[in-house]
């Protein structure tokens, strides 16, 4: 087992290598093991193609299950849907897991919360059709769930509806709020003493803006909207709040904010997560700064050592890269994101030339930012070659009226790297 590091913004490997792709996720802890469930996304087009399920002992090493929920053959979830943000919850009265989540078509205009269920966290769940409120399916989008001390689950909505579930979780009984907040989306909630507090970000499509949050000391309400909790400007660090998970360290509850950074297209390679400390003040809550790599047993932000190089580089011309050769176990690389930069593919070499690792990481972001862009995984202590390459290709996309986002170039701007 690796160190029990949490880093943001960069692409985390599983034990295949792979790029771990949940998104739009939650974690759940169960017999000591945390267990992400997320969007299973793809590199090309933007479909449901599963929920995935990772488990793992530290929250640094993941373990790919598999998925948790697969494509139907029909149905909400069917062919060419979209299946979006699952929440998973465990009903400690009946043992059963049940997961909550977006359906929709492809053009997002049949929104539809949906419900699976399993007896085993790491089982495949049977999706049961959609959730019901008065008889009715419950017709809308960003979703999240919170689930109080006593066991009560609510389902949380864009601009902040919230249901109260029943007691096996798989219908909605009594809407207990609503439009909360107009125009949020992606909602996740957490409770700290007597204060619950639920975080929204705005309709931006994929792009990220500045998140905000309520207060309220009952969920029915008054609600109190307290404004943004990460510094304005920083569009939340960019990242997009999905979901609070409380974890329980040195004897202490500390909520975690876990955020997606997307990437669009390449959600499958390229997104990646943000998941940093809450610090919660009466009824106050903000994350003060942005923390690279923190360490998830001290909860402490972590200084990476190891043996620092300079590795100048920019070009936004495809196929043009840049090689830098190492003797070590890991190479992290720093770089620069703004709006004129692209995708990079970054190619690991041992010494007999073979590759042994792939990874495509996006430069992309709107407002700039100088950090890690890549961390590789952990090899056998050796000689080997890193190359980063131009792609020439950027994230570009278009929200259902028409507003462009993206990048406007493919630049790739590397400063330095660290070898461990
Ligand atoms: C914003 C939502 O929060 C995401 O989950 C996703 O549905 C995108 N919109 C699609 O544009």
């Amino acid at each position: 087992m690796g160190k029990p590091y949490i880093y943001n913004g960069v692409s985390w490997f599983d034990q295949n290598g792979d790029t771990v792709n949940a998104h739009g996720a939650c974690l759940l802890k169960e017999d000591e093991k945390y267990y992400l469930f997320g969007e299973y996304k793809t590199d090309d087009v933007n479909k449901y193609i599963g929920f995935s399920c990772y488990s793992s002992d530290n929250l640094a090493d993941w373990y790919f299950e598999g998925l948790a929920l697969q494509p139907q053959n029909e149905g909400l979830l069917g062919p060419n849907r979209i299946g979006e943000r699952p929440k998973m919850l465990k009903n400690h009265k009946t043992g059963m897991f049940v997961m909550l989540m977006h359906t929709d078509d492809l053009k997002y205009m049949d929104p539809c919360i949906g419900v699976a269920t399993c007896d085993s966290i790491d089982g495949t769940f049977e999706f049961q059709g959609p959730l019901l409120f008065n008889g009715e399916p419950v017709r809308r989008w960003d979703m999240g769930t919170f689930v109080d001390e006593d066991g009560t689950a609510y389902l949380l909505l864009h601009e902040g509806d919230i249901y109260r579930l029943s007691d096996d979780y798989l219908t909605a009984v009594e809407k207990v709020a609503e439009k909360i907040a107009p125009g949020g989306e992606s909602p996740a909630m957490f409770r700290h003493e007597e204060n619950y507090f639920i975080m929204f970000s705005n309709k931006t499509s994929w792009e990220r803006n500045d998140n905000y949050y309520l207060v309220a000391k009952d969920i029915h309400g008054p609600w109190k909207n307290q404004g943004l909790f990460c510094p304005e400007g920083s569009l939340t660090y960019n990242s997009q709040c999905s979901f609070v998970f409380t974890f329980e360290a040195n004897g202490k509850n500390v909520p975690i904010y876990m955020g997606d950074r997307w990437s669009f297209p390449r959600q499958a390679s390229s997104a990646t997560q943000v998941w940093l400390p809450i610090t919660v003040v009466g009824e106050k809550c903000l994350i003060p700064e942005f923390w690279p790599v923190w360490d998830s047993r001290s909860i402490s932000n972590v200084s990476i050592g190891g043996l620092e190089e300079s590795l100048e580089f920019q070009s936004n011309l495809s196929g043009e890269s840049v090689s830098y050769q190492f003797n070590g176990s890991q190479v992290i690389v720093f770089g620069t994101s703004d709006c004129h930069s692209g995708y990079a593919d970054f190619l690991i070499y041992d010494e007999s030339g073979e590759v042994i690792h792939t990874a495509v990481v996006d430069f992309y972001s709107l407002v700039s930012d100088s950090n890690i862009r890549y961390v590789s995984p952990t090899f056998p202590a050796g000689n080997y070659m890193l190359k980063i390459m131009v792609t020439g290709t950027n994230g570009v996309w278009f929200k259902k009226d028409g507003t462009k986002f993206g990048s406007d170039d493919f630049y790739v701007t590397l400063q330095r790297v660290i070898v461990l």
